[in-house]
């Protein structure tokens, strides 16, 4: 599935994810900027926070609720689509998903 990121500063990258890698991942592979992945996918770093792209909302899911506090206290810029890479699970059906990395200052 193809991933794309828009990087903080407006940067568009094109991602060939595997499926079953999550976001997280497939972005620090090829280096997308803005996603660093701190704690490895263990979902208590928060520096891999992305908004969704309205159009895919309903698809990718909201936040679980352990996601949705360490948004809330270890994020910057959260808005009802911030997702955590590292928790959103690549399959076919999200080929085409954009992802927009959230800028790191409060
Ligand atoms: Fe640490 Fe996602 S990589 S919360």
């Amino acid at each position: 599935p193809r991933i794309t990121f828009i990087e903080p500063d407006g940067t568009v990258r094109l991602v060939d994810a595997e499926p079953h890698e999550s976001a997280m991942q497939a972005a620090k592979r090829n280096g997308v900027d803005g996603i660093i992945g701190e704690c490895g996918g263990s979902c208590i770093c928060a520096t891999c926070h992305c908004h969704v792209d309205e159009a895919w909302l309903d698809r990718v899911g909201p936040a679980g609720d352990i996601e949705a506090d360490l948004l809330e206290f270890e994020a910057a810029d959260v808005r009802p689509e911030s997702r955590l890479a590292c928790q959103i699970q690549i399959t076919e059906a999200l080929d085409g998903l954009v992802l927009h990395v959230a800028g790191r200052s409060r």
